[in-house]
């Protein structure tokens, strides 16, 4: 499903949250889905894979380098026919990877690897990320690959150059960075490796392995040899937790709510948010949990507690780095101080995530410290303001759940990127008491 969500979301304040909810598929397991898919051997089959704008641009992108991916049964089902090794073609047009930060830093490994030639680009926030922490290690490996002088897309690939493995020690804990490298691996000669300077999302390499790829990890050390096949297979998404992160908070901090939230993926690599939250004091239970297809996936009922100022430990940082924007909004509802040092990486994400929720929370009212790496957020009472999403819709989703303890309405300037990642967002937040 997906709403018309106009440029401004006007929410009302108080209400609670109630009852059973499933919010859409994983975002990170859905791009690699799709690009797995498209690689592999065969036909792969997705069942409730995220259909927001960024998974959409991954899958125009493979489209334009000649993979047929179809669409049934209303979109629960995405069929993706593998191109196989040595299967794309080159495009005929540049890729344009809209707000993605994934897609074209995970296809950027994948097209240097395949020596195909491509001009990558995507809108005015994807066009101010940084991409030399990818193309620099792409480099090593032998690919050419250009970038604006700032080092920001578009990203022009070189055809036709044959990569060597290498040692990568990364500077960054990135994901993206870590797949995009592990990914162009799969078509050099010799092994690559990459060791992480602290744990990040492993999709990739639980997923890889779901395709018949060798995937050797050791520690923070994670190595592939080139020259595997990817073998087609059958993938179900897990709920994305950086979607349900939204839900969780706004039945924390609101009196009364008492919520479900069905077959949510909690690998992990990403359940930063719920440690940080149950330190907060709040009452997350997880029940029937399962494993499906390699991930580890929960229901979790969350009830409203009264949530206390924190120091964030620094190494749930890379753990929950997409759940801050949220996090800060449950910071400004807390009894005391919260505080996040060494979370310099929330700087170049979508928006800079520091400053844009700073600047929203100072609006509301909210007394806050920034600095170069982090904030420290005292709770006190929320106003109703305006606040403007920076093209980034974590940031416009959090202030929306932040109606529910503000003393008049919230009004989110730019709230249409919510489509990126939650197409759903406004309906489902709307059937569960959100006053918008
Ligand atoms: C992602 C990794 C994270 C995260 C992003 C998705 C992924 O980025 O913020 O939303 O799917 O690999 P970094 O790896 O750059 O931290």
């Amino acid at each position: 499903m997906t709403d018309a969500i106009g440029e401004e979301l006007v929410v009302n304040p108080g209400g609670s949250l109630q009852g059973t909810l499933r919010v859409p598929g994983d975002k990170s397991i859905s791009h690699r889905a799709v690009m797995f898919g498209a690689l592999a051997e065969g036909v792969t089959e997705i069942r409730d894979c995220l259909l927001g704008e960024d998974v959409r641009a991954t899958m125009g992108a493979f489209r334009a380098l000649g993979v047929r991916i179809d669409e049934l049964d209303e979109g629960r089902l995405i069929r993706v026919h593998g191109a196989g090794p040595g299967g794309l073609r080159a495009p005929t047009t540049v890729l344009d990877l809209g707000n993605s930060g994934t897609s074209i830093r995970l296809l950027t490994g994948i097209l240097a690897g395949a020596g195909i030639g491509a001009t990558l680009t995507g809108d005015s926030s994807l066009q101010r990320r940084p991409m030399k922490r990818v193309t620099e290690p792409l480099a090593r490996m032998g690919a050419q690959i250009s970038t604006a002088p700032s080092g920001t897309p578009p990203l022009a690939i070189g055809a036709g150059v044959p990569l060597h493995g290498i040692e990568f020690p990364m500077q960054v804990a990135s994901a993206q960075v870590k797949s995009a490298v592990l990914l162009a691996g799969l078509f050099a000669s010799g092994q690559t490796c990459v060791e992480e300077p602290a744990p990040t999302r492993d999709h990739t390499e639980r997923m890889l392995r779901g395709f018949g790829v060798h995937v050797d990890v050791s520690g923070p050390r994670v190595c592939v040899n080139g020259g595997q096949t990817l073998r087609a297979t059958a993938i179900t998404v897990p709920a994305d937790l950086s979607s349900a992160a939204f839900f969780i908070v706004g039945a924390s901090i609101a009196p009364g709510s008492d919520v479900l939230l069905e077959n949510v993926g909690v690998n992990p690599t990403r359940t930063g948010v719920l440690q940080i939250l149950e330190r907060m004091g709040a009452d997350i239970e997880r029940v029937n949990e399962r494993a499906v297809g390699g991930e580890p996936v929960a229901d979790l009922r969350v009830r409203a507690a009264r949530l206390r100022g924190i120091d964030i430990p620094p190494e749930l940082v890379p753990l929950a780095i997409d759940e801050f924007p949220i996090l800060f909004v449950a910071a400004a509802c807390a009894e005391g101080v919260t505080r996040v040092r060494g979370a310099d990486e929330l700087r170049h994400k979508e928006s800079d995530r520091i400053a844009t929720m700073a600047a929203g929370l100072a609006a509301a009212g909210i007394d806050l410290q920034t600095f170069d790496d982090g904030i420290e957020i005292r709770g006190g009472d929320l106003h109703g303001t305006t606040v403007e999403s920076h093209g980034d819709h974590r940031i416009a989703m959090s202030f929306a759940m932040a109606a529910l303890r503000a003393a008049g309405p919230m009004r989110i300037q730019g709230a249409a990127t919510i489509a990126t990642s939650f197409p759903s967002f406004t309906t489902l937040a709307h059937a569960a008491g959100l006053r918008l």
